[in-house]
């Protein structure tokens, strides 16, 4: 076996055992200095996720049918048109003028630096540094839908 699919399965049985508990720093040795994208997110975890949505929950409901706070409820945001998760919500318009869906790497972007990822958001958050919050974070919305 190469040392490159050595390294890759030993990446795939660490990801396997990536557990409920928070252990990012264990996760962040194991993915080492500059892991790509797809490597972080797929050492995610939701469970971590959902304690770290506790940052937004002063402004986002995420049960279905929750209430709007200062932010939109969340409920089903992963994989929808950006600003029309609430039928409610006065969106600003910068947010409404971005095309497309929250997909994995728009979430990401979004959830370092909103005001960065979407200048004119009302979205008052300074950002999560840690990618790998962020992986967590991200794989959390996707359990809530
Ligand atoms: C201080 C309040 C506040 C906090 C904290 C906050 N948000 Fe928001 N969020 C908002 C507001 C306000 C908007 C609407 C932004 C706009 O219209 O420009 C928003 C919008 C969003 C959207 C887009 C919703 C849609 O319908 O397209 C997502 C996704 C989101 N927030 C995720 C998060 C996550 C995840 C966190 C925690 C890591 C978080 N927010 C923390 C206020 C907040």
């Amino acid at each position: 076996m190469s040392v490159g699919a050595a390294r890759l399965l030993l990446f795939a049985v660490a990801a396997l055992g990536a557990c409920s508990r928070d252990d990012s720093a264990e996760r962040r040795a194991r993915l080492g200095a500059n892991p790509t994208f797809a490597q972080v997110m797929q050492v995610a975890d939701a469970q971590a996720g959902a304690r770290r949505f506790g940052q937004c929950a002063a402004c986002h409901s995420i049960a279905e049918g929750g209430a709007d706070r200062n932010g939109p409820n969340l409920h089903g945001v992963f994989g929808n048109t950006i600003a029309q998760n609430s039928a409610r919500f006065g969106y600003t318009d910068a947010l409404r003028a971005q095309r497309g869906v929250w997909d994995e790497r728009r979430l990401d972007a979004w959830l370092a630096d909103p005001r960065r990822a979407v200048p004119g958001t009302s979205m008052a958050f300074a950002g999560v540094r840690d990618p790998i919050a962020r992986a967590d974070l991200i794989a959390y919305l996707k359990t809530q839908r």
